[in-house]
């Protein structure tokens, strides 16, 4: 794997930090990309240097699609190809449906799902040149599983296991494997980073995982790249009920939840 080239997107901090890290101790050269600037480059002058040139920053936001599409000209310009694309830039929006506000609504949207695809698009070129090409999106276990509160940012988690689905067939004919990834709660500032969180009973942070645990999980795609992965089993299982028996799912993450959340009765 030494001397993979990788784009990191929301490289400033959390996950993304956290496998730019150890992408880079595992030889790798990574483009770490997010809007922060000043982060970009505290983080990538810890990394250890590749052999074979250096690590790229690239301050974008990726609500900008000129600004995507500068920075990916940047990039293959150092780079020349790209042999892994981390789409991992991401931002959460906590609020009922009726209290929703359509500007944090739209910038979820934006961020997670037009910008995902419009990065992928913009590295399609460098991709289709790249050794053993590998997409991973980082989805969400609520892309599995829509919950209250959360109704917008989960289903625009649902849309990026969607993409993920798609993207993998339409590029098979380049031999680009495309994975999805869906973390649980993770130890990172995006509770903090969310739009509006309006009140809303927050997550037993005790629950969360380190970010360098979805960290091994996405080097371990680009070594073995598989459609779709779930970071819990739980999550998983909730997943499959919800198909199998929404009902169900529903009684089972009022639980998990707690708080105020109530089971819909049933009206038979
Ligand atoms: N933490 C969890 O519990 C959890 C669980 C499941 C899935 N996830 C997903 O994991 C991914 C990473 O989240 P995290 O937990 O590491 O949160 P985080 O620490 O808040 O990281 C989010 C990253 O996205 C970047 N970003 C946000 N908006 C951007 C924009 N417009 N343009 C460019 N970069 C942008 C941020 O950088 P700048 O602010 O510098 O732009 C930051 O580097 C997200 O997609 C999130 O939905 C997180």
């Amino acid at each position: 794997m030494r001397g993979r080239r990788a784009l990191v997107t929301g490289a400033s901090s959390g996950i993304g930090e956290a496998v730019s890290r150890l992408l880079a101790a595992e030889g790798y050269r990574v483009a770490l990309l997010a809007r922060n600037r000043a982060r970009l480059e505290a983080v990538a002058a810890e990394l250890p240097r590749p052999a074979e040139g250096d690590h790229l920053v690239l301050p974008c936001d990726l609500t900008r699609v000129e600004e995507i599409e500068g920075a990916v000209r940047s990039l293959e310009g150092a780079f020349g190809g790209l042999d892994l694309l981390v789409n991992n830039a991401g931002i959460g929006y906590r609020a009922r449906v009726s209290e929703l506000d359509p500007e944090p609504l739209r910038r979820v949207f934006d961020t997670n799902v037009f910008a995902l695809l419009l990065t992928c698009k913009a590295c399609y070129p460098l991709l289709v040149r790249g050794e053993r090409p590998v997409v991973v999106n980082v989805s969400s276990v609520v892309g599995r599983r829509g919950i209250p509160g959360q109704a917008g940012y989960s289903a625009s988690k649902a849309a990026v296991c969607s993409i993920g689905e798609a993207l993998r067939v339409e590029w098979a004919e380049e031999d680009i494997a495309v994975s999805t990834l869906n973390p649980a709660l993770t130890a990172t500032g995006f509770f903090q980073n969310q739009l509006n969180p309006q009140g809303l009973p927050d997550p037993d942070l005790d629950e969360a995982r380190p970010a360098s645990e979805v960290a091994q999980a996405i080097l371990a795609l680009d070594r073995t790249p598989k459609p779709e992965v779930s970071l819990r089993w739980k999550w998983r299982l909730l997943g499959i009920l919800s198909i199998l028996s929404p009902r169900l799912a529903d009684h089972a993450l009022v639980r998990r939840l707690g708080g105020d959340w109530r089971v819909p009765r049933s009206r038979t």
